[in-house]
């Protein structure tokens, strides 16, 4: 969704902008690029292996950014506040890192159960499997991959990890698949179960949460947040937090009681009504795409 993204943040000569999700570099490239000659870019990736990816792609513009191998969460921690003129989240996880076997975060190849995007961190997707009792599994399944057999999975993994320890992607999508039988789905019955997993593993809505306030931070007025979203648990945060903050008053609390609003002027703008989906020529050339939601916030106050 490149040329939605461009259309979203308008980069221009002199501009500075945030990329949390680096990745490739495709979109910092695209953005350095229509921001030249002096447009700057802070760009950040939790993955070793993106940070080196993007350090090569964006070769030939030295000078105008800097990477950080960190997590969007912590942005404000290398941003000025009010001094990007915007930002960008790519969220999830991208094509080299489900491609490669031992990164394990694909039931389409046989690797450890790993799934960790900075794989500085102790916990992998093996340490959830084998550690979590069986019902916090079973949340996780439902939550975050609304698999509708969650605690048959759970109990069924329960049972398989007291027998021998889970290592695999092969073994944990052969055990999900004698539980959920494929029966002529067109997904694979992990998916599921492998995207649950990833989003607890790396502590993805955690970070989204975190990363959109500290993205706010450091937005100027009239900078704008652009966030790409690839599943519902995602884009409900993304857009919740625009429908927040462009509301006329605040809600203690999670309940929206009238009698309890406290008025305040709202600092967004929401600029896409509805999220932008990717066209038929890029869902065509990357599946991927199909599910992706862009959303667009300018910031007014
Ligand atoms: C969909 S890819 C981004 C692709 C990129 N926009 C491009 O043009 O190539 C998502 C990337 O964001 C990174 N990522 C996901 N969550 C992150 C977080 N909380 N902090 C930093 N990087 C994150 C992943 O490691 C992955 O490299």
């Amino acid at each position: 969704m490149v040329a939605e993204v461009l259309d979203a943040l308008r980069p221009r000569p002199g501009g500075r902008y945030a990329d949390g999700t680096l990745g490739g570099a495709g979109h910092a490239a695209a953005i350095l690029s229509a921001s030249s000659p002096t447009g700057w870019l802070c760009g950040f990736d939790r993955d070793g292996v993106a940070i080196e990816a993007a350090t090569r792609r964006l070769a030939e513009f030295a000078g105008r950014f800097e990477l950080h191998r960190a997590n969007f969460a912590e942005l404000e921690n290398f941003l000025v506040p009010g001094s990007c003129d915007g930002v960008l989240l790519d969220l999830g996880v991208s094509s080299p890192q489900l491609d490669v076997p031992e990164r394990g975060f694909s039931f389409q190849h046989e690797g450890p159960l790993d799934m960790r995007m900075d794989d500085r961190q102790p916990v992998t997707a093996a340490t959830l499997v084998n550690e979590l009792p069986a019902a916090e599994l079973a949340k996780i399944f439902w939550e975050f991959g609304d698999e509708p057999r969650s605690r048959a999975l759970a109990r069924a993994i329960d049972e398989a990890r007291r027998a021998r320890r889970l290592k695999t992607t092969g073994q944990l999508a052969a055990l999900v698949e004698r539980v959920n039988p494929r029966r002529g789905a067109k997904t694979h019955p992990a998916t599921r179960v492998f995207q649950a997993l990833r989003i607890a593993v790396n502590d993805e809505l955690g970070s989204l949460r975190r990363g959109l306030a500290a993205a706010w931070t450091v937005l100027k007025v009239d900078g704008r947040l652009a966030v790409i979203a690839f599943h519902s648990a995602e884009d409900r945060i993304v857009k919740e937090f625009g429908r927040g903050r462009a509301r006329d008053y605040t809600v203690p609390g999670e309940v929206d009681v009238p009698e309890l609003r406290q008025p305040r002027a709202p600092d967004l703008r929401v600029v896409t009504r509805k999220p932008v989906e990717a066209g038929a020529a890029e869902v065509a050339a990357n599946p991927r795409a199909r599910s992706a939601k862009l959303r667009v916030f300018e910031k007014i106050l």
